[in-house]
């Protein structure tokens, strides 16, 4: 109880939560480098390629002449860089950085990482929460230290510092610290009096490692360090690392020898890197042709018959499949949602769709004949890793669908099916999307082929479709012109409305998902279908609506949706309708057209997005937000 009570005492403290049942975010990009060069310079690199995760405060530490230096600031990492252009740290060969998202309380200069032992001894970086800290830190305070700090993270770096005391080596000193803490993390330390070493411990949280031409290091995400290697480790759960420039040991938290997973990054420097755009989002807007094409590579055998490598589900297993469950936060879960209907229409399984943060709270019914697929670009996103968890549990079988190689849920997963859209940098989803899709139709498609529902001219013919959307796509890019003048048109409008049936239904919410990510206006999806049933309330004069209209001849469901149109009109809002090039009846109703490339129904939602994504980078820009750094979020969240 006292312990309880001392938990919502820190919890209230500004910079903590103050609902311990509320969810954490604690997203945060780390980097440390051994090795010949000026450690300070790529660090600070490698933070500038990490803030998508995480721009509140930035800080830095070095060790030289057996000293620890710190510098640290409040903001974006460029205020940390004007700090260090008037103070400059010692020149050193080791350093450790950290660029900070936090919830409560104002970022300070106090609170922002790397945190120091009051013995001068070690600095600590951190990703993630101490969910224990409270009672770590009634602990520190019998000993009589008072941390300086409001964060969970110091109270890490204390602990290690007092460790370090007793004479053992920094690694050791870790893996003891790190069997006291509870929750999810990945630390990195130095030590002034290991001046050749960094040290970093993860559990729940992402570490990979670079491994460099007499030079190493470490980092959450490869963007770091990608300009300098291309060689990379991924580290497991509860794993710890010790890094010179020129060498590296893993072993677990009791203290075996690791096995672990060296792999080669896939792509460089120049995707890592803007090209000429003014926002990572816009590039990676441009690069959909190709990250679609990258994406279908490769899934052919010399018969035409899909074969999907990563995946490592018997035949025989995907045949006793008798539920689906996609499990998916965010953008990934409306591309989950689109599934849903491929899923369904091509192998005749049940597919449930599951926001991760649900999944496991409901005590969801999934047992050896479920096949659980989640999905997520980052491969880090805590609620998605959880859910995972409940459904192993269960003893279902998981299968990633995933952008980033040695990320935690395909490395948790039975299956993997990875995406290959590169690196995604702009905090809103737009390649990373696209490329979901393709992995959603190609797993579909593999069932069907599997179980039989499906022939094979017939699966080909798919994929042959599936092939046509690069060009697609490279098409509606070259021609955005009215998309960019509607930005311009609707700058000023205080809500938008997105409204779609069928796959068109999650493009809606998709698109109105990109708009209040990055607009920061009100913006909702609806299904059209459901307009009537209370949507209608809010049409007002002038209001925009979109409206993503189902390919003709689908059913009834064009027609349908060419009445809501009318009805929306009838009520003073503008419609702006993405339509097939062809549909007259379209062009006939709407008040604007968007022509969208004639492709199958299933797949529409390939090419529907895409003038969405330009609309909400573009009405962003003109507003003057930072596009690929919206207010608010981060990239991936790794803690629940
Ligand atoms: C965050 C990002 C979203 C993303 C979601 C899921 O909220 O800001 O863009 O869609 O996480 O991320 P994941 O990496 O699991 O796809």
């Amino acid at each position: 109880m006292a312990e309880r009570l001392l938990r919502l005492a820190d919890v209230a403290k500004p910079g903590r939560l103050r609902d311990p049942t509320r969810t954490v975010f604690a997203m945060c990009g780390i980097v440390g480098y051994a090795g010949p060069k000026s450690a300070v310079d790529l660090v600070v690199e490698g933070l500038r390629r990490l803030e998508y995760r995480g721009y509140d405060s930035a800080g830095v530490s070095v060790v030289a002449d057996g000293e620890l230096s710190v510098a640290k600031r409040a903001g974006k990492l460029v205020n940390l860089e004007k700090e260090l252009a008037e103070t400059p740290l010692p020149v050193s060969g080791l350093a450790i950085g950290h660029t900070r998202w936090a919830t409560h309380g104002g970022p300070t200069d106090v609170n922002a990482h790397p945190h120091r032992s009051s013995n001068g001894r070690v600095a600590v970086v951190h990703n993630g929460i101490i969910e224990n800290f409270a009672v770590l830190r009634a602990e520190l305070a019998e000993a009589g230290i008072t941390p300086v700090s409001a964060t969970d993270t110091e109270i890490a770096a204390q602990l290690l510092g007092l460790e370090v005391a007793k004479g053992g080596d920094l690694t050791g000193a870790l893996r003891t610290v790190c069997n006291r803490l509870e929750g999810a993390f990945t630390l990195v330390a130095v030590d002034c009096e290991q001046p050749d070493t960094v040290v970093a411990a993860r559990r729940n949280s992402p570490l990979v490692v670079g491994l460099g031409d007499g030079e190493n290091f470490l980092a959450s995400d490869v963007a770091a360090f990608i300009g300098h290697t291309r060689e990379a480790v991924e580290l497991g759960q509860d794993q710890i690392v010790t890094i010179t420039a020129t060498t590296f040991e893993v072993e677990t938290f009791t203290g075996e020898p690791a096995t672990v997973r060296p792999y080669h990054v896939s792509w460089d420097l120049s995707a890592a890197e803007k090209g000429g755009f003014d926002w990572f989002m816009r590039k990676e807007i441009y690069e959909q042709p190709k990250a679609v094409a990258d994406t279908l590579l490769g899934r052919q055998d010399e018969s035409g018959a899909l074969r999907l490598d990563e995946l490592r589900i018997a035949p025989e297993e995907l045949r006793a499949v008798d539920k689906i469950v996609v499990i998916a936060c965010g953008t990934s879960f409306y591309a989950g949602m689109v599934a849903k209907y491929a899923i369904e229409h091509w192998t005749r399984v049940p597919c449930e769709v599951e926001l991760a943060s649900e999944f496991r709270y409901r005590d969801p019914i999934v047992g050896p004949t479920t096949l659980v697929v989640t999905i997520s670009q980052s491969g880090e996103t805590a609620d998605t890793l959880m859910a995972i968890r409940h459904a192993r549990e269960q003893k279902a079988r998981v299968l990633a669908i995933c952008n980033t190689n040695g990320s935690t849920i395909p490395r948790e997963s039975d299956a993997v099916i990875y995406t290959h859209a590169g690196p995604e940098i702009g905090v809103a989803s737009t390649k990373g999307f696209l490329t979901q899709l393709v992995a959603c139709y190609l797993l579909a498609l593999y069932l069907a082929q599997v179980r039989g529902t499906k022939f094979g001219d017939e699966i080909a013919l798919l994929i042959e479709e599936l092939e046509k959307i690069p060009a697609a796509i490279e098409r509606q890019l070259a021609d955005m012109d009215g998309v960019l003048q509607l930005a311009s048109d609707f700058a000023e409008s205080p809500s938008v409305l997105f409204l779609g049936r069928h796959v068109g239904y999650p493009v809606a919410l998709e698109g109105a998902l990109k708009l209040k990510e990055l607009a920061y206006i009100h913006a909702e999806g609806f299904a059209a279908g459901e307009l009537k049933h209370g949507p209608i309330a809010l049409i007002e004069d002038q209001l925009p609506v979109f409206v993503v209209m189902p390919p003709p001849g689908r059913d009834l469901v064009h027609e349908k949706v060419i009445s809501n149109i009318a009805e929306i009109r009838a009520r003073g809002a503008r419609t702006i309708v993405l339509a097939e090039e062809d549909d007259l009846d379209a062009v006939r109703h709407a008040d604007v057209v968007i022509a969208l490339p004639k492709v199958p129904t299933l797949l529409q939602p390939l090419v529907a997005i895409v003038p969405l994504q330009v609309f909400a980078c573009e009405l962003a820009t003109r507003k003057g937000h930072d596009v690929d750094q919206p207010r608010n979020l981060a990239k991936s969240v790794t803690v629940e």
